[in-house]
């Protein structure tokens, strides 16, 4: 049973073999990593609780599989390479054997300070390397982290403090974004002031920002590494245990935990890696994802790394110092894989030829797509002028709760087509299912994208209301896990992923509900109602437009707009920040009460010929209004 697979025509033979019977072909790839006791059973599941657990039984530690493992073979090849946000700062990295010492130590220190397995450990910081050892460094001890994307504000990092109780909470002075500076532990110290479970800060200086340290609360943690030794047995987690949670915007209510395993995630995390990016022994990876979002916890974290493979962590921003800057990275470090979001791919053709005509490039195998759709035109750019016509072009469509690339081609041994992920992998069975929820046998025909068997890495949970993971991804058709995207299969069966089919906005990117942009809105002292969606935006994929209703004593201005984005800014952060806010006197409303978002939806797209039945709203003249409005 290979665990990379190299020809297309094995492809199918494995897919084959992955559906006739799961079991014995995740049996098969499990046993290619290191487990302190073997399991008892493959897989129990049902899709209605749900309940699903994977290597029932089995022992193991993760980081045992992404550093000890390597330590005989590759001891000495970097591990981790670490690339500054300023291009002038050298590049610094960890060999797998540095890796591991640095790893033991920091969990020396999250011991000293009374974490301990089960615990939950919270992350806002950037991209450096304490960020990447620390996070292993919990995984050491069976300590469950959560990181949270440092863009967001305090507000948002205090709620998600506060949903999994975390014990400590691990930063840095400041963060380091293209010419700016982000004042990180002063955004903690605001959060902190709302959140009595958490013990203790570890912070890490970076940016030579003045900081408060509160004693007894906050420590340094160079001089709390002073204080330990390198040795630090990994404590064996059963299969099941958690590994992490990471919060995820949905289509209703707040951001909810997402909770992976540590054995399931293990195995599909290395498993994809190695076959997606055709990742070969010396070879270079570099994907550009922030560690706060899932992209970055599967693909630059732990699948590289159990696959024993370079990784680059990179702390800028794609356009500092210029345009160029993606590709100096990639010719200084010879990336062989290279792995990115369309929004940037968009943002840099948007820049101009100047910026890659004088690079090389030629190093470059595979090139990846994640977290939205790549437009046909990005596509072609991305694969014509960044691949030179020479590389494997991987559009990788998966999301938190899948914990892996479930959509994608396997490097150059897949066809590839323009906007289409293409085929699934290995054991992931996907369907398109009809309004009914009947199954769309056949191609060319577009359904609600939904997978009818567990995969390893498939979501257990969502932290502390297991109700709402039911509710959310597998209450929508009985027997399926609802994925919440629209997608179509052409006529040879490869999938083209189209977008959200819930409230969901995907702008730049990142995912956010509207219902948690509409609630951040209506904290505005004078915003009475609002209604948010989503609208096409050039760069960003989507855009966030809001429909916005004043107190009547308030005149619309430029002032009230822009304290409504402060609010939004501090509610949630930067990213949530609408690009077109109409005040408008009404909103169209159905006789239940509900907002009828697809007129909304078809304003924001400027597309007001056709609204089609406006009959059933209250007062249909709002419509008229809202469309003969101003932004
Ligand atoms: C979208 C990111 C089209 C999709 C890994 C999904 C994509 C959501 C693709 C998950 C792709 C991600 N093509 N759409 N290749 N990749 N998406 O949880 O709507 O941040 O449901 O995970 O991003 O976003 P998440």
């Amino acid at each position: 049973m290979p665990f990379k697979i190299s020809s297309f025509e094995e492809y199918q033979s494995e897919y084959k073999k992955s559906t006739a019977n799961p079991e014995a072909f995740w049996d098969d790839i499990a046993k290619h990593y290191q487990w302190s006791k073997p399991w008892d059973k493959t897989l129990e599941w049902e899709f209605k609780t749900p309940k699903v657990k994977w290597f029932l039984g089995g022992k193991l530690n993760i980081t045992e599989n992404c550093i000890d493992r390597h330590l005989k073979d590759k001891g000495d090849q970097k591990a981790l390479i670490w690339e500054s946000n300023d291009p002038n700062e050298e590049s610094t990295s960890l060999t797998y054997n540095q890796l591991h010492q640095e790893v033991c130590k920091m969990a020396n220190v999250l011991k000293s300070h009374g974490i301990k397995k089960g615990d939950r450990v919270c992350f806002y910081m950037p991209m450096i390397l304490e960020l990447g050892i620390s996070v292993l460094a919990c995984a050491r001890i069976g300590a469950i982290h959560s990181v949270v994307f440092a863009g967001f504000s305090s507000k948002a990092l205090a709620d998600r403090i506060k949903d999994a109780s975390c014990k400590m909470l691990i930063t840095s002075d400041g963060i380091n974004r293209g010419g700016k500076k982000i004042p990180a532990k002063t955004l903690v110290d605001e959060a902190l002031k709302d959140c009595p479970s958490i013990e203790s800060v570890l912070v890490k200086r970076c940016c030579g920002l003045e900081i408060n340290m509160k004693a007894g609360r906050d420590f340094e943690i160079p001089v709390e590494l002073e204080k330990v030794n390198a040795d630090c047995p990994a404590e064996p987690m059963d299969s099941e245990d958690p590994l992490f949670i990471l919060y995820t915007s949905g289509s209703t209510g707040k951001p909810k935990g997402v909770v992976h395993t540590c054995g399931g995630y293990m195995v599909y995390a290395g498993y994809s890696f190695a076959n997606v990016f055709q990742y070969e022994n010396k070879d270079v990876y570099w994907c550009t994802a922030d560690i706060g979002w899932i992209t970055g916890h599967s693909y630059i974290l732990y699948g590289p790394l159990l696959n024993g493979a370079t990784s680059i962590m990179f702390e800028g921003i794609p356009t500092f110092p210029d345009a160029g800057r993606f590709w100096d990275v990639v010719d200084k470090h010879k990336v062989n894989q290279f792995y990115t979001a369309p929004t940037a791919i968009r943002a840099l053709m948007a820049c101009g030829d100047q910026h890659f005509e004088n690079k090389n490039l030629s190093s470059l195998k595979v090139i990846g797509s994640v977290g939205e759709p790549i437009n046909e035109e990005a596509w072609h750019w991305y694969n014509d002028k960044i691949g030179k016509g020479n590389c494997a072009l991987v559009d990788t469509w998966w999301q938190t709760e899948t914990g892996g690339i479930m959509l994608s081609g396997l490097g150059k041994h897949s066809p590839m087509k323009p906007s289409h992920a293409g085929y699934p992998l290995p054991g992931i069975q996907t369907v398109l299912l009809d309004q009914s929820g009947k199954e769309i046998e056949a191609n060319q025909q577009e359904g609600y994208l939904a997978v009818k068997f567990p995969w390893p890495s498939i979501i257990r949970t969502t932290y502390g209301d297991h109700e709402r993971c039911k509710n959310v991804y597998f209450s929508h058709y009985d027997g399926y896990y609802f994925t919440g995207d629209g997608a179509k299969r052409d006529e040879n069966g490869m999938y083209r992923v189209i977008g959200r089919v819930d409230d969901v906005i995907n702008c730049s990117g990142h995912r956010l509900g509207t219902a948690e942009v509409e609630d951040a809105l209506d904290e505005h002292e004078e915003v009475v109602e609002s209604a948010v969606v989503g609208y096409p935006h050039p760069i960003k994929g989507q855009g966030i437009y809001a429909f916005v209703i004043i107190d009547s004593k308030m005149q619309a201005s430029e002032e009230i707009k822009k304290s409504i984005i402060d609010t939004i800014i501090s509610e949630i952060g930067p990213i949530a920040k609408p690009d077109k806010i109409q005040f408008v006197s009404g909103l169209p409303k159905t006789r239940s009460g509900k907002i009828m978002r697809r007129i909304l939806r078809k304003i924001a797209e400027g597309d007001t010929s056709n609204l089609g039945d406006v009959s059933t709203l209250i007062d249909p003249t709002v419509v008229e209004e809202i469309k003969g409005g101003k932004v």
